[in-house]
């Protein structure tokens, strides 16, 4: 979690004219200082990241990148020192290419020198972006920037568009080796400030999600791009929708937002503890999209349950056949009841009245006996403990979302249908 400049300041280099939105060191040190004043930081925003547009046209005499001396005169060891001394963590852009994006120096012949210059100015995210290189490439450049990286010793989390520019290329991305050496990468397109972006991506997502979902887990992520919320693209609603999403999709939580002049409403969503602590689920699994038809979506992430804190669970399988061999038995642990779930609802109509949703819980998938209860993540409204029968109905806005957490029960009194002890 935390705060990349791209999206919402892009490769605005105008220190001149625009001094306050131009990417320099006092864009980004101004940023740490507002993700620690105004709250982010304590809620788990922790990173502050440079993107591309940050550099000199040439290296120096011994390779090394510079930095734009205009707009970053100390220099970006100062600028990291500055956003460690906020307690805060420092992120850079590079390019597995000849150019970065922008046509900045790019990585290619210097991979083991960018890894520790990157080093040597103690960065913690290393961002390596793919224009002007070759996709065929990626399969193995990536994982030797990624050796030089962890050559340097000190942790940097490394996020690849490796997988994106494999897609654009028409190739199917060796996604075993991605997760392997990334620990989150980027599969779809830039997302740009409006509503029409933010479901471009819901959609892949959502059409492809059989062959992403597994890919994520603790260290390794799945990217859907930066929060846009607090621009000009989306309303409130849409906002919501956004955030509810990414969380639903375990996606690292990056806002590209001005935070000097962010509107409370959409602080307030960005800052929404209970939706954070959906995307930041220490199981990490990714959620899915479970049902879409006539506009309407419903997402379903598997979460811990809280009253895991307490109780762990023994799990005996016992073989009653008589018939002479061992029988395999394979079962998820979602079979065995022990998720709650984040659920969303999601209204993709345009037609300007909100839309009635009615399921119960087991069509959504849970279906513990014990019941589950049932909260608004965004609305202070507790629909208390429901069995998998009852039907729970939502009224979900145009662009909007309904967002649920449904907390698994541990009912010691009624036995669930398998055997277990609590310890
Ligand atoms: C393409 C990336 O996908 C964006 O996130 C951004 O880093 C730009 N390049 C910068 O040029």
């Amino acid at each position: 979690m935390g705060w990349l400049a791209w999206e919402r300041f892009r490769c605005n280099t105008d220190c001149k004219n625009d001094p306050e939105n131009c990417i320099s060191e006092r864009l980004f040190r101004s940023m740490a200082d507002l993700l620690v004043n105004e709250g982010y930081a304590s809620l788990g925003y922790e990173y502050i990241n440079v993107d591309d547009c940050w550099l000199e046209k040439e290296r120096n005499a011994f390779g090394q990148l510079v930095p734009d001396r205009q707009r970053f005169p100390r220099g970006m060891k100062s600028l990291s020192d500055y956003v460690h001394s906020k307690g805060l963590k420092f992120g850079i852009y590079q390019d597995f290419g000849n150019y970065t994006c922008a046509g900045y120096p790019g990585i290619l012949g210097y991979l083991e020198t960018d890894a520790n210059t990157f080093a040597d100015w103690s960065v913690d995210f290393v961002k390596l972006d793919g224009c002007y290189s070759h996709p065929l490439e990626m399969d193995s450049g990536y994982p030797e920037f990624g050796y030089y990286l962890n050559l340097t010793g000190r942790p940097m989390l490394y996020a690849c568009s490796w997988p994106v520019y494999q897609i654009y290329a028409g190739m199917q991305p060796n996604f075993s080796s991605i997760v392997t050496h990334c620990n989150m990468w980027r599969n779809f397109d830039d997302i740009q400030d409006s509503w029409a972006s933010v479901e471009s991506i819901m959609d892949y997502y959502g059409n492809n999600q059989d062959g992403i979902v597994p890919n994520a887990g603790p260290g390794h992520w799945n990217d859907p791009d930066m929060l846009i919320i607090g621009n000009f693209g989306l309303s409130y609603e849409q906002s919501k929708t956004q955030m509810a999403i990414w969380a639903i999709l375990a996606a690292p939580l990056l806002m590209s937002v001005d935070l000097r002049t962010i509107r409370p409403e959409y602080k307030a969503i960005l800052q929404n503890k209970k939706i954070i602590g959906v995307d930041q689920d220490p199981l990490g699994i990714q959620g899915r999209r479970i049902y879409k038809h006539k506009g309407i979506e419903i997402w379903s992430r598997p979460i811990t349950p809280l009253y895991q804190n307490y109780f762990s669970y023994a799990v005996a399988f016992v073989n009653r056949r008589t018939d002479g061999t061992p029988s395999d038995v394979a079962v998820t642990l979602k079979e065995l009841g022990y998720f709650s779930y984040a659920v969303a609802f999601v209204n993709r109509r345009t037609d300007g009245t909100p839309s009635d949703v009615a399921v119960t819980l087991k069509e959504l998938g849970l279906a513990s006996p014990t019941g589950y209860r049932v909260e608004d993540l965004y609305e202070d409204v507790d629909y208390g403990v429901l069995s998998p029968q009852t039907k729970i109905k939502v009224k979900v806005n145009p662009s909007g979302v309904v967002i649920l957490r449904a907390d698994v029960q541990a009912d010691y009194n009624r036995r669930v249908p398998f055997y277990t002890t609590q310890r």
